[in-house]
């Protein structure tokens, strides 16, 4: 196969999104939309990819740029969004030292896939053509690009919804919008085309007709999953789009060996690992950069973002863990909160309403109720009982807690940092700790117990 460069048009600013952002900056999967295009072009084997950028260039290519950051990725600027085809002119220039095909997608057609691209690739070359575009059969056409074929079925013209006439009206083959030309014939087409339609835009399916009549071929394949061609205009075509790529994504993960209860309702990003063997359980969301190792169980309705999670660790119900590390056989939750960098030790355990910041624990530590732990070092074996505060901040500055290996806190303790619990150490129940306790040393605070016998009785004759 020839070499191959794409160009993907992301300049619109999309008006029927209603929205500030730019369209190609919303989100499917977890990923901006223009993210999908340009991962499945350079799997198809495209070596160059330009993205057209406009409305928020400077965004959409750090951003891009940050996705892609070892490939051979170049932007080109189209001020104005004057058509499809001034915008695919306006990457000319990145183009430059470029030989041999140039595939055209757009950016807000995420659910295409590289195994489509590639066949269209092998189509291309097999039908020897100048240029191919990927068309499909809808039932409805209504706004596409109509495709007209002359006898001998190459494509003799494309013409947009607007400038049909009422035969053209009912063909029901449509432009799909991805191409695939010979760069130096589109662009000396290119710079041929005008204004002369509808919307006065330049369009780039007008290149079709120049190259027809120059008596080149210009070859159609009819993609049979129209699906993958869905483009997305408004938000409503977005969380169609979403939702279907969140299907596969689901699908994907059970092939490979991914228990899923409820995948009509479990949401993993692009980019998630997950190993085999883990079970979730429904209403779980996996977001960023999410690791989760083999034999997990997540269970309902949890939220992880950014979270890394060995093998063989259980997280309960309705748990929420945000960049935190959680290391083999630990227990999370039900309704635990894990704040960003905590790491919790082996076969440790947090159970319900403990909330860890910057918290790092040993093996086998406990915290199991009703807990409040920030900025923590705490050691192996380490018991804290229920209600367990770190006083880690003084309204200006944050303090550090360390809680050595084996201590004991009693329910209903403040910590007041900095303090250190030595090695084994014991914290009486309802105790303020505002002094480090050396180790296996007791320390209390507690005011003493006062009791007078049977005056409950008589204050309530009294009352
Ligand atoms: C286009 C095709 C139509 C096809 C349809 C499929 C043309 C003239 N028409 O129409 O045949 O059936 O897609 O979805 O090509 N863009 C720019 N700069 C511009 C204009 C557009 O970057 O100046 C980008 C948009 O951001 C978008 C893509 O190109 O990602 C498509 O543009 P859009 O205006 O949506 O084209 P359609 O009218 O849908
Ligand atoms: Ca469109």
């Amino acid at each position: 196969m020839r070499k191959c460069a794409a160009v993907v048009l992301a300049a619109g600013l999309g008006t029927r999104m209603k929205s500030k952002k730019a369209k190609v900056l919303h989100e499917v999967a977890g990923r901006p939309m223009g993210y999908f295009p340009v991962k499945a072009a350079l799997a198809s084997g495209a070596s160059r990819i330009v993205v057209v950028v406009g409305h928020q260039g400077e965004i959409v290519a750090e951003k891009m740029r940050g996705l892609f950051p070892k490939a051979d990725l170049r932007f080109a600027t189209q001020d104005k969004q004057l058509g499809t085809g001034h915008a695919v002119l306006s990457a000319k220039k990145a183009l430059a030292g470029f030989d041999g095909d140039v595939l055209v997608l757009y950016g807000d057609v995420p659910l295409l896939g590289a195994a489509t691209l590639r066949a269209f690739r092998k189509y291309h070359a097999k039908e020897k053509a100048t240029a191919s575009v990927l068309s499909m059969y809808f039932d409805d056409p209504t706004g596409y690009g109509r495709v007209l074929r002359n006898p001998d079925g190459n494509v003799e013209r494309i013409v947009e919804e607007r400038d049909t006439d009422e035969d053209e009206k009912m063909i029901d083959e449509v432009n799909s919008g991805v191409g695939l030309f010979d760069k130096k014939v589109l662009f000396s087409a290119l710079a041929k085309i005008g204004t002369n339609n509808d919307q006065g835009e330049y369009y780039l399916t007008d290149v079709i007709e120049i190259l027809a009549k120059r008596k080149k071929k210009v070859a159609g394949w009819c993609h049979d999953e129209p699906v993958e061609l869905m483009g997305i205009n408004d938000r409503a075509d977005l969380a169609v789009v979403a939702g279907v790529m969140r299907h596969w994504i689901c699908l994907e993960w059970m092939k490979k060996g991914v228990t899923l209860t409820d995948p009509e309702s479990t949401f993993i990003d692009e980019g998630i690992r997950i190993g085999n063997d883990t079970e979730i359980g429904p209403g779980v969301c996996l977001k960023g950069a999410t690791r989760i190792g083999k034999g997990c169980l997540i269970e309902a309705g949890a939220h992880l973002t950014d979270a890394v999670l060995a093998d063989e660790i259980h997280i309960k119900p309705y748990s929420v863990i945000e960049d935190g590390k959680i290391a083999k056989g630990a227990q999370i939750g039900p309704f635990a909160r894990i704040r960003p960098g905590t790491q919790v030790g082996p076969i440790s355990k947090v159970g319900n309403f403990v909330e860890l910041k910057k918290v790092k624990t040993g093996r086998n530590t406990k915290i199991s109720h009703l807990t409040y732990l920030g900025d923590a070092e705490l050691g192996s074996n380490v018991n804290v009982g229920a209600g367990t505060i770190t006083c880690n901040y003084d309204g200006v500055n944050k303090f550090k807690t360390i809680i050595k290996d084996g201590a004991f806190i009693g329910s209903d303790s403040q910590l007041v940092a900095p303090v250190t619990v030595g090695k084994g150490a014991y914290i009486g129940s309802g105790s303020t700790i505002t002094k480090d306790v050396p180790a296996e040393a007791l320390a209390v605070t507690r005011a003493p117990l006062f009791q007078k016998k049977g005056y409950a009785k008589k204050y309530r004759k009294k009352k």
